[in-house]
């Protein structure tokens, strides 16, 4: 990456507030990664201990090595106010890998309980904005979606993301065998 600033700590918007993951997040990870619905589309699957979603969150830590790399916890704020409620990390968003010199790819997770409020949406919105900010030498985003995967295809698609390429049996899901998926991809513009 040519040029980086330092990482906001904290993004907000209407309705959340992000905060970088760090070690008080891990019930609220584990909470999200233990339940089967929420896991099956990734490539780790559900998270079967405590243990095993400290593993996972340990890696979306900030690392200065990394700078592309860039992972926040999704909290709930108060309405009308600056505070934020002291209630779950509602989902993770950011940055897990560096795609080709100028893209990178982003993903995000939410916990079930707070799925079809538009927070997905929201939440993606103001990171890609944040995330143009923080890396001026990163120009594409993408993200790698299995093709029934109608809710996050609709959040990337709201977002100005459009499918690309199609991969073909190209993972292995844990929870549902070989399956295709699509690159969909937006622009910085
Ligand atoms: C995908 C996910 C992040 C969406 O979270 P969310 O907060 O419910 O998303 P939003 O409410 O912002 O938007 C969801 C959109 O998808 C639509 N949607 C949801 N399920 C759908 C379905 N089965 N078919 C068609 N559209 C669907 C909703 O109607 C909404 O669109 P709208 O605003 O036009 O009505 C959440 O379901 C999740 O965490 N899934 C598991 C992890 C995952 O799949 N991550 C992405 C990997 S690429």
């Amino acid at each position: 990456m040519s040029e980086l600033l330092l990482p906001p700590p904290v993004v907000k918007t209407t309705r959340l507030e992000f905060r970088l993951l760090e070690e008080s997040h891990l019930n609220d990870f584990h909470a999200i990664w233990s339940n089967p619905p929420v896991a099956k589309w990734s490539t780790r699957g559900t998270s079967h201990s405590l243990e095993e979603s400290r593993a996972r969150m340990d890696r979306l830590f900030f690392d200065p090595e990394k700078p592309e790399c860039l992972n926040y916890g999704v909290l709930i704020r108060a309405s009308n106010s600056d505070i934020t409620i002291n209630c779950a990390m509602i989902g993770v968003i950011g940055v897990t890998s560096l795609f080709s010199p100028d893209t990178v790819e982003i993903g995000y997770i939410f916990n079930q309980s707070f799925w079809g409020h538009g927070y997905a949406s929201e939440a993606l919105a103001a990171y890609i904005e944040a995330y143009w900010g923080y890396a001026k030498g990163i120009n594409f985003m993408v993200a790698k979606v299995d093709p029934l995967n109608m809710g996050s295809i609709r959040v990337l698609e709201k977002c100005g993301f459009r499918v690309v390429e199609r991969f073909v049996g190209d993972i292995i899901l844990p929870e549902l065998g070989r399956r295709d998926t699509n690159l969909m991809k937006l622009d910085r513009s």
